[in-house]
């Protein structure tokens, strides 16, 4: 390595840690006047193997952004190597498996980085080169993370594909990105189920002219069938190399990997990440968010295959050099006292899931919490959706106890890193509010004319933008470039368009509600969905809501909403009065849903959003739903359309 050994043996910092509400306000002030010097410290504190020459330069309306220009490095190197010296037996790894009779993983930042080591010259040996798409379609297993930083190890662009993804799914996103190699495993495990997956490669693989090899882990002792000359199994190939392989110079610019992310029309987006600017922010949000000690235990339920799993199982993490829990299964197997057991197990102290989980969660005994000893914990994240007020204070009373800063984070595939945090136990909190932007990054609220909402009100509503550039942010949609250009630069021109909406408090607290799309206009009033179905979920007999807007005669629009009852709960024309009475009552007699169908089900994607589209449709009486192949579960479509009302 040609970096100097002063900085080899460097730590973080103390520029780089905010430790008070008043730092955090200095620092943001600094990053607003001076965005270049300030990026230009953070980015300090990691391993370059060449400083850059300049450290940012763009261009809003070509969508051009570059940082840290110039610079060479390796991300492996800051995720890997750097700890080696001081915290190689530490356990990077803590992994989990979906059974709990299996034994539990741990593998060191120097096993890992072996590991690495090892299957980056497996890749070498299969022909792949700086540059290669490599598609990894693979179970929550370490493997994943291995075979991930591979790739980065010798400058390969790793795309990773969900493995709950159909086999067409996947074909699709392999083509679009021409990856030369599969890396995948026998089977995936997730609760009483097993799939074999590696047959669903071999589906997908019938219409994947670009790729030459698959390397297939043996996750389970089935037999697997093997394709003579393309399919190799992982072991097998392991065994062919040694562990020196040293990191690959690649470009802070360089691509460091593709992550597809559903667009509201047409086919997914392939959003490209470079190296430089997704190390620096992964790990400076991840630090100042969770705030973590030396001997914390850090666990992120999500799944590597979303950008939550990409950017805070593995890359923030391991750039902090803490320990990061991988969990292969699911949160109600064998019961739904899973996560917890494994808190009470791990000694988990930083606990980050999604409101989707809570909210299964919720709706079980409480029993299943109170089971377990969740005195380690002492921070909690949300992330993926907007949290309602329900599931917050139910995170917050019964698996914080009340003590746990809940850390509630606003980002996207696209945005690479966290924007809008609280930072644990330091920023004061307001239930449902992702609170303020991290230092570096210039959050806006836009009204319909495309002009900045000033913040002189109360509550100052708006469209969410972004106004300056972040060093994580997504370059490209990977092959179609005026997409991304039209899809995020063309609405408010001179900045990024989130797609989202949301409001501001008088202490300029954002509240993110939701895309801006599932926006309805009642009556030429602006209704925001999700914060009626807050209301909705209000109710004790409610345990899931989902509201849409459909075209109403009078009034422009009207409001459908689907009802899921919580257990013990049947529908009744009383229950339809007493619900719509309860939005009546926390919002008002505008945001009364028009009709109300109870519904055993809604139809999520497998990430656990609600497909509103579809639900927007079934309430219009279309029939046209266009694309359902990310839909976890296509039947229930079926069952709420023969019972609408
Ligand atoms: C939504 C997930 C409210 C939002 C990291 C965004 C949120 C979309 C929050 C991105 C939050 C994510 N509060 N809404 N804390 N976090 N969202 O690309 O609508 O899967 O645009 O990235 O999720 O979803 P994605």
């Amino acid at each position: 390595m040609v970096y100097s050994k002063s900085q080899n043996k460097k730590e973080m910092s103390s520029n780089f840690r905010i430790n008070s509400f008043s730092e955090y306000r200095k620092d943001y002030k600094r990053s607003v006047n001076e965005p270049e010097e300030f990026w230009n410290e953070i980015a300090d504190n990691f391993i370059w193997k060449k400083k850059w020459d300049k450290t940012l330069e763009y261009n809003f309306e070509n969508a051009d952004f570059k940082w840290f220009q110039g610079a060479k490095l390796n991300i492996t190197e800051n995720l890997l190597d750097r700890h080696l010296e001081k915290k190689g037996n530490k356990r990077a790894i803590i992994w989990e498996p979906n059974n709990p009779l299996e034994e539990t993983r741990i593998i060191t930042y120097r096993q890992l980085h072996s590991k690495v080591c090892r299957f980056a010259n497996v890749l070498k040996r299969n022909g792949i080169e700086k540059g290669d798409r490599v598609c990894l379609y693979m179970p929550m297993i370490p493997e994943l993370t291995v075979a991930m930083l591979a790739c980065a190890r010798i400058g390969a662009v790793h795309s990773i594909v969900f493995a709950g993804f159909s086999s067409s799914a996947l074909a699709s996103r392999i083509n679009d990105a021409q990856c030369k190699l599969l890396v995948t495993a026998n089977e995936v495990f997730r609760g009483t189920k097993s799939i074999n997956l590696k047959a669903i490669c071999d589906e997908a693989l019938k219409d994947c002219s670009s790729v030459q090899t698959c390397i297939v882990y043996r996750r389970a002792i089935e037999p697997t069938s093997m394709v003579g000359g393309r399919d190799k199994f992982w072991i097998d190939e392991m065994y062919k190399v040694d562990d020196n392989c040293p990191a690959e110079e690649m470009d802070a610019e360089d691509p460091l990997f593709i992550l597809y992310t559903s667009g509201s029309t047409g086919k997914p987006k392939g959003m490209v990440h470079t190296c430089g600017g997704y190390m620096v922010q992964t790990a400076y949000s991840f630090t100042n968010i969770f705030q973590m000690k030396s001997h914390d235990i850090y666990w992120c339920t999500a799944d590597i295959g979303w950008i939550t799993g990409h950017s805070y199982i593995v890359y923030g993490p391991l750039a902090c050099g803490v320990t990061t829990v991988m969990f292969e299964g699911i949160p109600s197997y064998p019961d739904f006292g899973r996560f917890w057991e494994i808190v009470e197990k791990l000694r988990v102290t930083h606990f980050y899931t999604a409101p989707t989980a809570i909210r299964s969660l919720a709706r079980e005994s409480l029993d299943y919490v109170e089971k377990y000893d969740l005195s380690s914990l002492k921070v909690l994240g949300s992330v993926g959706e907007p949290i309602n007020e329900e599931a917050w204070h139910w995170l917050n009373d019964y698996v914080g106890k009340g003590t746990c800063p809940i850390v509630d984070t606003w980002w996207q595939t696209e945005t690479g890193s966290i924007l809008i945090s609280p930072l644990a136990g330091i920023t004061p909190l307001r239930p449902t509010f992702a609170t303020l932007p991290l230092p570096g990054v210039q959050a806006v609220l836009m009204d319909e004319n495309g002009k900045e909402v000033e913040a002189i009100n109360e509550r100052s509503e708006g469209r969410l933008a972004v106004k300056f550039p972040w060093p994580s942010m997504a370059r490209t949609i990977y092959g179609d470039h005026k997409r991304y250009i039209e899809t995020y630069f063309s609405t408010f021109p001179g900045y990024y368009f989130t797609g989202d909406g949301g409001y501001r408090d008088a202490m300029d607290n954002f509240r993110i509600t939701g895309r801006v799309d599932d926006v309805v206009i009642v009556s030429g009033h602006n209704l925001g969905t999700a914060p009626i179905e807050n209301a909705i979920n209000e109710h004790e007999a409610v345990a899931e809501s989902a509201v849409v807007g459909y075209p109403h005669d009078i009034k422009g629009n009207a409001l459908y909403a689907y009802v899921i009852l919580q257990d013990g709960f049947t529908k009744s024309p009383e229950l339809e009065k007493e619900i719509k009475n309860t939005v009546s009552k926390l919002i008002g007699a505008i945001a009364k849903p028009e009709k109300i169908q109870f519904v055993t089900g809604l139809p999520k994607t497998r990430s656990g959003k609600i497909m509103r589209r579809i639900l927007r449709k079934i309430a219009s009486n279309e029939t046209d739903f266009g694309d359902t192949s990310t839909l976890l579960d296509p039947e229930i479509v079926e069952t709420i359309m023969k019972e609408k009302v």
